[in-house]
């Protein structure tokens, strides 16, 4: 029986505390709203899944090096990057419920509700007909094109709206499209307004000195501050990308739904800085190349779809999302975003600094455009982890819940198991995950029947066993089973680092990108 979209979504959660993948912080304290702590497991699969995006990026790029910028910036940048005054979202309170919503959000939460309506009718259509064309099954049929005209209207007013930054109209959409509150299910709504989503703190002491900075709520700021280093100290030419991992932080009005939209997370991304007139191509580039690294990891291509942006950060020229079908529907995993020379001129002109390029080609300078991929690592840590679990039903009714994670990130690779506590075979398991612990994390485990050390590393999304038994004794093989598919096969002790070289190590996953 297949769970609801919510009841499986809770599963994912309470799995992701029982085998040490994420706690909440500070639980001890009742926990901190939207953040949270990675434990043993989430920790390994985090690290495995950053290294390879960077391995994608700067390994398999010539033309593409890494920086660690701190998180603490001159509070110059942020001003100059236009966060200070434009990092907004509008917020909108129900007074019945007095809980808090972003105002778009409600809004294309709206517009999906009417998007699913037209979808169940192509597919209902679809199996009516046998030969079924669904441009012209969407522009004829009747409800179809009314749906669709409410859309497209909405959408219009919307983007009307935001871009002159008329909050009232905002308020009336809601009105006009009735949308309600979820909780109290009334439209008694207060009028929108705009909040700055960035933490500020001091630096100094707290006295008249002290200055007030903030933490980083995109780490884009700090390869744009580093532009001129890298690119002169690395001999760079255009085009050339810089990218960077680590954390940032902002206030989420609406912090829910786990680690998807937390306070303090974790991004990857890279700036692309190409000679302006080509951020076309590049901008095109880049949305392939990030959707053929996602596909890469065997989630389902039909779980991704791109959404261009109507509300576009008050950086980009042209945005566009790669969404994911998470247990809560599809929502952004990673931006493709076309920022032109926005950042790069803004800080020439905070900084009184030159950023320029100079194109030996052309012999004339400029400030270069930027095409920039970023994504949430905990997003992408949420969306492999929810399409892994599953709970299967084997012959003779028996169930057993597997994370079938993608081998090459999972947290361990490989259990190691004796079949019993004597005869010599600890010692020659040992031996193995001596051998192994160089090149893989492998966990060596001798408690209970191994049919249940089976079960357990299956729940923690193991690839791997490696069964020793008196057999491995005389001839040096082991048993070596596969999760997913449960199959046992002996192998020989000496070529187990090859097949776990082949089946679990990054450069499996990489292989598919070249
Ligand atoms: N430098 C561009 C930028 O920051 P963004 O669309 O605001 O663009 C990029 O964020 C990515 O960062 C998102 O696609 C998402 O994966 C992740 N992200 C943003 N806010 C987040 C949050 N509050 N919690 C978790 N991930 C978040």
């Amino acid at each position: 029986m297949s769970l609801k979209p919510e009841d499986f979504f809770k599963n994912v959660i309470s799995h992701c505390k029982e085998y040490g993948y994420i706690f909440q912080s500070s639980e001890i304290y009742d926990g901190l709203s939207a953040v949270y702590d990675y434990g043993q497991n989430g920790v390994e699969l985090k690290k495995n899944i950053r290294d390879y995006w960077w391995k994608a990026m700067v390994q398999l790029h010539e033309n593409i090096v890494g920086i660690d910028a701190a998180i603490f910036m001159h509070p110059t940048t942020w001003k100059a990057s236009g966060h200070v005054d434009a990092f907004n979202d509008p917020l909108i309170d129900n007074k019945d419920s007095k809980k808090r919503y972003r105002a778009d959000v409600l809004i294309e939460e709206h517009v999906a509700k009417i998007e699913d309506k037209i979808n169940k009718e192509v597919e209902k259509a679809k199996k009516r007909f046998e030969s079924f064309d669904e441009a012209m099954f969407r522009s004829t049929n009747g409800r179809v094109v009314e749906y669709q005209t409410k859309i497209n209207d909405i959408n219009n007013r919307f983007k009307a709206a935001l871009n002159a930054g008329n909050l009232e109209e905002v308020k009336q959409l809601i009105i006009d499209c009735e949308i309600v509150c979820p909780i109290s299910g009334t439209r008694n709504w207060t009028d929108v307004r705009q909040f700055n989503l960035m933490f500020s703190t001091q630096v100094g002491s707290v006295s008249e000195d002290s200055n007030t900075i903030y933490l980083r709520p995109e780490t884009a700021q700090g390869i744009f501050v580093n532009y001129s280093n890298v690119q002169k100290t690395g001999r760079m030419k255009i085009p050339f990308g810089i990218a960077q991992t680590g954390k940032a932080f902002r206030n989420e009005i609406v912090a829910r739904q786990f680690i998807f939209r937390m306070r303090e997370f974790e991004q990857m991304e890279m700036q692309f800085f190409v000679k302006p007139g080509t951020e076309n191509e590049w901008y095109d580039y880049w949305k392939n190349n990030r959707l053929k690294w996602h596909l890469s990891l065997g989630l389902g291509d039909k779980n991704y779809r791109y959404h261009d942006h109507l509300k576009l950060a008050h950086y980009a020229k042209a945005a566009c999302d790669i969404e994911f079908q998470f247990p809560f529907g599809f929502k952004e995993l990673e931006g493709i975003h076309s920022r032109s020379d926005f950042d790069l001129m803004q800080h020439e002109q905070f900084s009184g600094k030159k950023l320029q390029y100079f194109d030996t080609d052309d012999n004339k300078s400029y400030v270069p455009y930027v095409v920039e991929t970023s994504v949430g690592l905990d997003r992408l840590f949420l969306s492999i982890i929810s399409s892994a679990l599953r709970e299967e039903t084997l012959e003779g009714g028996e169930t057993r819940t597997v994370l079938g994670l993608p081998p090459a990130l999972a947290p361990i690779k490989a259990g190691v198991f004796p079949l019993i506590k004597r005869d010599g075979l600890p010692e020659l398991a040992e031996k193995i995950v001596a051998d192994l612990k160089l090149d893989y994390l492998v966990i060596y485990d001798e408690k209970d029947a191994v049919g249940k050390r089976y079960r357990r590393q299956d729940a923690i999304g193991t690839p791997y066993c490696i069964t020793v038994d008196h057999q491995s004794l005389e001839d040096h093989t082991v048993t070596l089973r596969e999760r997913d598919s449960m199959q046992q096969v002996r192998v020989n002790l000496t070529d187990l680092n090859r097949i776990l070289d082949e089946k679990v190590s990054l450069k499996s996953l990489l292989r598919t990108l070249i």
